[in-house]
């Protein structure tokens, strides 16, 4: 059987040690991190996600801001908030929660975020950054970031002459996942939709990241034995063995069938999920870090 990796154990770690560095970064610079986090509209899985990204910051020591805006504020106002935000020396992070209202243009709003204070790492600058490499100031999207993380913990920081692929080619995952698996040295194929015998592909993975959102579409005998799995999926399935109209969350891997071939595999929930909100206030941290012209810590 592969062993199980704990997210919610990696995650309460990585918020451990945020705190700490906030407190010694307060202790020796006078500088709290600021991290404001933007909500517009209703959307009860987003107001759930916010209220969890505020109460983790302030359990962090951060100096926390939420902005809860009307469904019906517009594109303009918005802006305003941000270019706002952008100029307050308090603020080393924002967060615009997506998705946004149908009216308003999300591609103009991710990139009115100064790309300094953009900690989900969607403005145009932390890409290319990330894309060239310049891994040390860029702002990586919080999913990616996590399961990097978790892959460092089973496989080390260097992963030369192992294989990773990536099903899934998304800009908030599969892509910049792709790109910090680049950076560590291992040898990446992003598969999708269109990819040829995508089961014969997974089979020569030692280290697989799935992104595609399609419940427990990967199954147990693609998985090389000992590989990795990374499963980013979190999909809401209907449960009949609980009772009428019950449902429960699966992911994109076959979790039952691959736990008996894989090396280590990720749970849904449990795994990737809770490291994204930590590595949230891990990058609001080096944020603040560079802010007072100092290097961030690793994590
Ligand atoms: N909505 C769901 N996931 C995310 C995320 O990572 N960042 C933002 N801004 N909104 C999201």
């Amino acid at each position: 059987m592969a062993d199980i990796i704990d997210g919610k154990a990696v995650a309460a770690d990585v918020t451990a040690k945020v705190k700490d560095a906030t407190a010694a970064l307060k202790a020796e610079t006078g500088v709290t991190p600021g991290l404001a986090v933007i909500i517009v509209g209703e959307d009860p899985a987003s107001q759930v996600y916010v209220a969890s990204k505020g109460r983790t910051a302030k359990e962090c020591g951060f100096h926390s801001v939420q902005h809860t805006l009307k469904a019906e504020t517009s594109q303009a106002e918005l802006l305003t908030l941000i270019a706002q935000l952008n100029a307050d020396t308090a603020i080393h992070g924002i967060l615009v929660q997506l998705p946004l209202p149908k009216h308003i243009d999300e591609g103009a709003v991710i990139q009115a975020v100064a790309a300094d204070k953009d900690v989900d790492g969607f403005h145009f600058i932390n890409v290319g950054k990330l894309g060239t490499g310049e891994t040390d100031t860029a702002f990586v999207p919080c999913t990616p970031s996590g399961s990097m993380l978790l892959i460092e913990r089973v496989r080390g920081r260097d992963l030369s002459g192992l294989n990773a692929v990536v099903i899934g080619r998304s800009n908030i995952v599969g892509k910049p996942m792709a790109n910090l698996l680049l950076a560590a040295n291992a040898t990446v194929t992003i598969a999708h939709s269109r990819t040829k015998d995508l089961p014969g592909v997974v089979r020569g993975a030692d280290i697989v990241v799935a992104a595609v959102g399609r419940p427990e579409m990967v199954k147990g005998d693609w998985i090389k034995p000992g590989a990795t799995v990374i499963d980013v999926g979190i999909n809401r399935i209907a449960a009949p063995e609980k009772g009428e109209g019950k449902t429960r969350i699966v992911g994109d891997v076959d979790y039952a069938a691959a736990s008996r071939v894989a090396g280590a595999i990720t749970p849904v929930p449990g795994g990737v999920g809770p490291m994204t909100i930590a590595m949230l206030m891990a990058a609001t941290l080096a944020s603040a870090y560079r802010s007072a012209g100092r290097q961030a810590p690793r994590f």
